[in-house]
């Protein structure tokens, strides 16, 4: 079966062959790929362990339908264009002939270094093409890659390498961000005080920032390659993995406070990616991907790496930020690259649209012909914005829905094909089935309905495990409602049947597209020596989409209130990262509780709304007091 559907009509008729025969249609699809041996069987699956298997008993390497499979008909063509943070650095194209002897090189260097199959490997980089190298050479030995972002804290990073028993660290000296230096290695450095199971760190130049590198355990990137270079060492045969062997962990944040390292597997990850990029994109060959989101996150793992590269498209990758060195950057880079598809987030689109219209004034976009949003609901000014100035009418915008945990777009328009609506996902992608339940678990049937999203059969992008703890993956996402994938988000489905998410129905916060957890910032928060207790919610933000709102318990404060929020900002900052850092901090003599001393979160969501009147119903609170000072003192 063709990956890409032409029509709605054919759309329809492709859904529901896709859930009356799903494991045909997904055989016809994986047909599209490259496999040493196929399938014993399509699919095996419970919800109740969960246990679910696609394409089991296939043999094949990732990397071969990324990169070896392309080589005779695009091997010149580029396959990674990269843009630089500094608009006056050279940009850089990796054709799919140079990016496969980059990836065989560097996978040389991984075995060099005593990295094998099932090895799991900590990746914590900044946005250049080795980034991109070192993800492809860990899935070429089969090795099991751990992506961490950038703007996690040494902490954080410790936490994951520790829980996935990481021997191999892969960095770099620095890293650009806007006008921003991060000085990776020394983070990491400081994240190893903690990791026994690292026994090499490899380390590229790239700030040339002054780093450490221990005797025994830290080697240069560029030395290794150069070793591999002289002994000769050139092609690197793929290794062989099984559909089911794992390929990547990726932690995100939930409603407890330890993030869960989400697992996803060979087969199935690469047949969704590959399926979704190409249908909902609709690319046509030669055109340029621009999807703005950080590898560190699901996104840019998908539709950076594994979903354009196994469909031999042109990935353009920016190291950079949409607003440096001004307002015009993005533009500049559309405008450069000829970019033809852009996909990018609510929170940037936001931000980029609070400068007016002035930076968009002289840049060509006329490249332009297919849009993407992601990463939160994308209101609708936003929307109009993005589809008048960015997209001059003339672009579909594809609002895709998906998380983490799905690997790959779950509900979006197909460019050109499905009639968008904005502010909604739209319909369910092939394969994909949809329910929509109360909070009693009952599926809530017909249009013009709410309620929490489920999906009620297993697509070959979903997670796995959770890595280390697979009771921890069946309580979070397949216990809340008997057979059946919960996703956390809460879901209206309109008069003509169109899907619209309207977020989070849990204590997990979605800041600039970022997922946090309100009890991991709580804990963090917690650690600070003045604070008694704390209670975190989020609030609408302008550009963010939502901001983080502390209430801090701190009876006997040992500074001021500006010095005492500085430091607690300070203590998130070390213990998770500036991405978790609160927008307000609200100091509190206590928290409204119920007799039990459950705090009464949607009190405080309420006041941080700024809604002070209607607080629902406050009978079971134990102080109503509280409440009082609380509203007077609200930020
Ligand atoms: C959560 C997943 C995988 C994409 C990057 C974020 C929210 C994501 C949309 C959208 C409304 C969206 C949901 C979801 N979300 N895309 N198009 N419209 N909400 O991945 O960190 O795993 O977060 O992001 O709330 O559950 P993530």
């Amino acid at each position: 079966m063709n990956l890409q559907v032409k029509s709605f009509k054919e759309y329809q008729d492709v859904y529901d062959y896709s859930v009356i025969e799903p494991e045909k249609f997904w055989a016809e699809i994986a047909e599209n790929f490259l496999w040493r041996k196929k399938w014993d069987r399509v699919l095996d699956w419970n919800f109740t362990e969960p246990n679910i298997k696609w394409f089991s008993g296939a043999k094949f390497n990732i990397t071969e339908n990324c990169l070896d499979r392309h080589l005779d008909t695009l091997g010149d063509k580029p396959a990674i264009i990269w843009e630089s943070n500094d608009p006056e650095e050279n940009h850089r194209i990796l054709t799919y002939k140079q990016l496969h002897q980059k990836v065989c090189q560097f996978a040389h260097v991984l075995q060099n270094n005593g990295a094998k199959k099932g090895d799991r490997i900590c990746i914590y980089m900044p946005m250049v093409p080795e980034l991109a190298i070192a993800v492809l050479a860990c899935a070429r030995i089969g090795a099991i890659h751990s992506v961490v972002f950038g703007g996690f804290s040494a902490q954080s990073i410790a936490d994951r390498i520790i829980d996935a028993e990481c021997n191999v660290v892969i960095t770099a000296d620095g890293g650009f961000r806007g006008n921003k230096e991060t000085p990776l290695k020394t983070v990491i450095d400081d994240a190893l005080v903690q990791c026994r199971s690292v026994k090499k760190v490899i380390v590229l130049t790239r700030s040339r920032t002054p780093v450490s590198m221990l005797k025994g355990r830290d080697v240069w990137w560029e030395d290794e390659i150069k070793k591999v270079e002289t002994s000769g060492q050139s092609d690197f045969p793929a290794v062989e993995t099984d559909a089911e062997d794992m390929l990547f962990i990726l932690y995100t944040s939930g409603s407890t406070g330890k993030p869960k390292g989400v697992v996803h597997t060979c087969g199935g990850y690469m047949v969704y990616t590959g399926y979704t990029f190409a249908n909902v994109f609709q690319y046509q060959p030669g055109e340029v991907h621009f999807c703005t989101a950080d590898i560190g996150w699901i996104t840019g793992h998908s539709y950076i790496v594994y979903g354009p590269l196994s469909q031999g498209a042109t990935a353009l990758m920016f190291e950079g930020i949409p607003t440096w060195p001004d307002a015009g950057r993005m533009w500049d880079v559309v405008q450069k690259h000829k970019v033809n598809i852009l996909y990018t987030a609510p929170t940037a689109i936001r931000s980029l649209m609070s400068f007016g219209d002035k930076p968009l004034e002289g840049k060509d976009l006329s490249s332009l012909t297919k849009l993407g949003s992601v990463g939160e609901p994308i209101n609708e000014e936003a929307w109009h914005w993005f589809d008048d100035k960015i997209g001059r009418k003339k672009c579909p915008i594809a609002d895709t829905w998906w998380q983490t945990e799905n690997g790959g777009h779950m509900i979006s328009p197909i460019c050109n094909v499905t009639p968008t609506k904005p502010g909604y996902a739209t319909l369910p992608l092939p394969g994909i089935q949809p329910v929509l339940v109360d909070e009693n678990g009952k599926v809530i049937e017909g249009n013009g309905v709410s309620g929490n999203l489920c999906i009620k059969f297993p697509w070959p992008g979903m997670l796995r495990t959770t890595y280390g703890d697979h009771e921890r993956c069946r309580t979070t996402y397949f216990a809340t409602y008997e057979n059946m994938y919960f996703t956390g988000d809460g879901c209206l489905r309109d008069e003509d049947g169109y899907y619209k998410i309207t977020g989070r129905v849990d204590d997990v916060l979605n800041v600039s597209g970022h997922r946090i957890g309100t009890a991991e910032v709580e804990n963090a928060i917690n650690m600070h020596s003045d604070v008694v207790e704390s209670a975190v919610v989020g609030y609408p933000h302008d550009i963010k989409g939502q901001g983080v709102y502390a209430y801090v318990v701190c009876p006997n404060m040992h500074n001021d209130d500006e010095l005492t929020r500085k430091d607690i900002t300070m203590t998130v900052s070390r213990i998770i990262g500036p991405i978790a850092k609160p927008d307000k901090i609200q100091f509190v003599s206590g928290l409204p509780k119920t007799r039990s001393g459950k705090i009464m979160r949607r009190i405080l969501r309420k006041i941080a709304e700024g809604e002070t009147s209607n607080l629902g119903d406050t009978s079971t609170l134990l102080d109503p007091a509280i409440v009082e000072e609380i509203k007077e003192g609200a930020l």
